[in-house]
């Protein structure tokens, strides 16, 4: 089997005791599951109030799932009112996502900023999975994973078709050099396997169906079956 990424994205979602409660049931299911992981790694991005109590759990459980943050400040530590540095998020996380489409629409981030934000990341070797809604869309150097996302199938039910998934994917290889790309937009346990099973596309970006823990332990047992 390819290696393979599964990322889940909670979003703006997710008190602590509500992560709390998620971990006591995805956990033991987690663990039945790990010895068929194999290439595949699971990755969960949260709000960053979640990262602290969801890498104890982690650890208590031993489990091998990767905390991911969902933003990074483009700064670096200092007088960054509210900022969240990457320095920080690396004493609890490996990953960020960045450049997510609610992002750049919502908050306006735009091109230069989201390329400082890969700048703090990598200086405190933060992994980057870095969202594009597109084939066009800029990529900085050296992030680590890309996410293809079109706006219109994120939270829809609408996805793009496996195919044109793979040759945007195919696009994005060839013009960034990057061959982790991972596609994003309303994936499930019914279709995630046929995205996985094109040749360019090297995991799957999961919103919604991250949010139920069992939801998403039935999309990792498709994803690894
Ligand atoms: P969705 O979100 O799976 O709910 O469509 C995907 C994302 O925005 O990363």
């Amino acid at each position: 089997m390819k290696k393979q990424y599964i990322i889940g994205n909670w979003k703006s979602n997710v008190t602590v005791e509500e992560a709390k409660a998620w971990m006591e049931s995805f956990a033991p299911a987690f663990k039945q599951l790990q010895n068929k992981l194999h290439e595949t790694t699971v990755i969960i991005s949260v709000p960053f109030t979640d990262l602290y109590p969801l890498k104890e759990l982690i650890n208590e459980h031993s489990i091998q799932l990767s905390l991911g943050a969902q933003d990074v400040s483009p700064f670096p530590e200092g007088a960054y009112t509210g900022e969240v540095t990457a320095q920080m998020i690396k004493e609890l996380a490996d990953w960020v996502i960045i450049g997510h489409s609610e992002r750049r629409s919502l908050l306006k981030e735009g091109d230069e900023e989201l390329s400082f934000e890969v700048m703090q990341a990598k200086t405190h070797d933060v992994s980057v999975v870095y969202c594009v809604p597109d084939e066009k869309t800029h990529i900085p150097g050296n992030v680590d994973i890309v996410g293809y996302e079109p706006t219109w199938a994120i939270g829809t039910g609408k996805t793009d078709t496996p195919e044109n998934a793979n040759s945007v994917t195919k696009k994005i290889d060839v013009s960034s050099g990057i061959n982790e790309i991972v596609y994003g937009g309303s994936v499930t346990s019914k279709n995630v396997k046929e995205f996985l099973q094109q040749d360019y596309i090297s995991g799957v970006l999961v919103g919604g169906a991250s949010l139920d823990p069992q939801k998403f332990i039935d999309l990792i047992k498709q994803a690894t079956s």
